[in-house]
């Protein structure tokens, strides 16, 4: 096996990247995140997906290709030039952008509950958790990135990750895996 060998990138990655990179955009998750997220969504035919925090779209992309042909994926950004590049790439009618702010939409949504969930915002992660793992049904997946320490954390920022993991722990409805794998991933599925 070799683990850095990623596959079946989605077609539309090249673009995306190249178009994030000339916006400087550098918050996108990584392809080997990119790689889990597809094999992953791949597990919930039929599924309901829920994005926070679309950036450029670049983890949608990565998402959509384990869609099948009846899932639905909602994806929630705040910044229209962002979300714009992702609209402009992936046209495809299971997704629905949201230019929304995701503290208000998790506040407000009142809709079905979703299958796999990928908290990529302040909204739904660090804030907001419990609000997010509210409309999650059961058995589905909850997906984060960036738990391990990288180099463009702020000051800060890894006493929060130490007290979200410790909280993300102490869940008895959560059966979660750390791994040490792209930037530090953690699942949980919900019992
Ligand atoms: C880590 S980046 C997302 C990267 C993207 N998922 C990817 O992998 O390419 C976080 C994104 O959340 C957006 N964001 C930050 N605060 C938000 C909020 N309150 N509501 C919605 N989106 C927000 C940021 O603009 C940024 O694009």
């Amino acid at each position: 096996m070799n683990e850095t060998v990623i596959i079946q990138a989605p077609a539309v990655y090249q673009k995306i990247q190249e178009a994030s990179s000339a916006m400087q955009f550098n918050l996108a998750s990584d392809v080997y995140t990119g790689s889990l997220l597809k094999t992953l969504a791949a597990s919930k035919p039929s599924g309901r997906f829920l994005e926070l925090g679309t950036g450029t779209g670049l983890a949608t992309a990565w998402i959509v290709a384990g869609l099948d042909v009846n899932s639905r994926l909602v994806t929630i950004e705040n910044n229209e030039l962002l979300i714009d590049v992702a609209r402009r790439y992936i046209r495809d009618t299971r997704v629905d952008f949201l230019l929304a702010d995701g503290y208000e939409w998790l506040k407000n949504y009142a809709g079905e509950k979703f299958d796999f969930i990928f908290a990529d915002a302040m909204p739904g992660k660090y804030d907001l958790f419990d609000e997010a793992i509210a409309i999650l049904n059961k058995g589905g997946l909850y997906i984060i990135d960036d738990m391990l320490k990288q180099p463009n954390w702020p000051e800060g920022h890894d006493l929060k990750v130490h007290d979200f993991v410790a909280r993300l722990e102490k869940r008895t409805d959560l059966l979660i895996t750390q791994m040490n794998w792209s930037t530090g991933i953690i699942i949980a599925v919900k019992k």
